[in-house]
């Protein structure tokens, strides 16, 4: 029994200084009540983002400098999205040799594990099993790291896995793809699919560390590339005019590929999302607020109902496209700017309009699955301008609709190309 006086009924306790250990408790307060104790406490974490070039060269710390050791040399397990050695058939060797020069640091537990890109990663139940199981054959414990490298489904796949063998084994994210890099590597999330809902099954997690690695970028297809530039147009619309401004300027530059314009507006959209979780108040979405998913619901809804043809990014840009057009049906954007938003994301070959907006009907149940999905009140981004989001609760889903005819006859009326 637990008196008074006794250490746990100290209404506070001297706050723990804050370790290099991500998930290290920092902070305990008891409020003793007469049927019990409400034990509050919080946990600190360290969230290293690092950017580079070339990371699996010989001669390139960055990697090796996210690496803690308890045990010396950390034991890792790389698992690979194919997409890289297809377009890459040495890269696996690449690592095998950063490893070796880097053997005082880190040992590879055995061969790199390929697994198969794309949202089927996260869709067929096997690829989770079979990286548990690599992660179990393996011995990986707690203190050691899985290293993924891949787009965001392979992120979030391995990461859902990593978060849930022995409870969490330290995971290190490389993002390889435009996207990952400039949203979804730089969060605290993972899952799969299952039951046909995007993300059922997931965790939230801060990962050990992210490295972007800009070189990983180079192997991408044109299609992918282009299509996580919508995530930084979503990140500027609701945080940041002057990015959007950016964007839209360095446009031609971004889709032609220039590596160090990309880069720039990867970081910054990066840096953006790592402050939402950290000083946003609310990094493991406690609450029904959630302007990052600008776009989303019809996205998530989208992409189920085109059965994956549409890339993530490219539902987002859809989806950016209805909300902007909606915000502004409802008189709370100007036509100016609902056009400068259209523009910029035509202008990167982004689409705005899906044949399957048309079933509208579907296409609305997509609300109650977003609803349902955070909990709580339905709660959407929408936008006064850009740069300024705010938040609504109910749908007008007449103005859905007209919105809807409203991209379906821009489309309709634009040149083939
Ligand atoms: N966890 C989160 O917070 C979060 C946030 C946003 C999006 N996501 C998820 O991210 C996923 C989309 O990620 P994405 O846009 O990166 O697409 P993706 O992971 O589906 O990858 C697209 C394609 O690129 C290939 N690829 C990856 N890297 C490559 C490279 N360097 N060279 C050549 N090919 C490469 C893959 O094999 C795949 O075929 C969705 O599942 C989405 O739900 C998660
Ligand atoms: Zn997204």
């Amino acid at each position: 029994m637990i008196s008074a006086n006794s250490s746990l009924a100290r209404p506070k306790e001297e706050a723990a200084p804050l370790s290099d250990l991500s998930g290290h408790a920092t902070h305990a307060e008891y409020d003793r009540r007469p049927d019990g104790i409400d034990a509050r406490f919080s946990v600190g974490w360290r969230f290293r983002l690092r950017f580079t070039s070339r990371a699996f060269e010989p001669n390139n710390r960055v990697l090796g400098g996210v690496i803690e050791a308890e045990e010396s040399p950390a034991r890792v397990l790389v698992f690979i999205d194919d997409g890289i050695p297809n377009a890459n058939p040495r890269f696996t060797s690449t690592i095998r040799q950063y490893a070796e020069a880097h053997c005082d640091q880190l040992r590879l537990t055995g061969e790199p594990i390929v697994i198969r890109g794309g949202e089927r990663a996260k869709t067929d139940r096997s690829v989770f099993e079979s990286i548990t199981s690599g992660i179990n054959t393996a011995g990986l414990c707690r203190r050691s790291y899985v290293l993924v490298i891949g787009g965001g489904a392979v992120l979030d796949v391995v990461g859902f896995a990593a978060a849930v063998a022995h409870r969490g084994v330290r995971l290190i994210r490389m993002p390889s793809t435009v996207l990952a890099q400039d949203d979804s590597g730089v969060g605290v999330k993972n899952g799969i699919n299952a039951f046909g809902k995007k993300n059922f099954l997931g965790t939230f997690t801060p990962p050990w560390a992210v490295v972007n690695d800009s070189s990983l970028l180079t192997t991408l297809a044109d299609r992918d590339w282009c299509s996580g530039l919508s995530e930084c147009v979503k990140v500027a619309l609701v945080k940041d005019a002057t990015l959007f401004d950016d964007i839209c300027h360095a446009s031609a530059r971004l889709v032609a590929r220039d590596l160090d314009t990309t880069t720039a507006i990867i970081r910054r959209s990066a840096e953006w999302h790592l402050k939402h979780i950290v000083q946003g108040g609310d990094p493991f979405e406690l609450t029904a607020a959630r302007p990052l998913d600008f776009g989303h619901w019809a996205a998530h809804k989208l992409e189920q109902m085109t059965d994956f043809a549409l890339r993530h990014g490219e539902a987002v840009s859809i989806g950016i496209a209805l909300d902007t057009t909606y915000s502004m049906l409802q008189g709370w954007l100007n036509e100016f700017d609902r056009e400068r938003i259209l523009t910029c994301l035509r202008g990167m070959g982004l689409p705005t309009w899906h044949d399957d907006l048309a079933r509208t009907r579907e296409l609305l149940d997509g609300l109650e699955e977003f609803r349902e999905h955070l909990g709580g009140q339905l709660t959407l981004a929408m936008l006064r301008g850009i740069g300024d989001a705010f938040d609504v609760h109910t749908v007008d889903q007449k103005v859905v609709t007209r919105a809807i005819n409203r991209l379906r006859n821009e489309a309709a009326a634009a040149p083939q190309s």
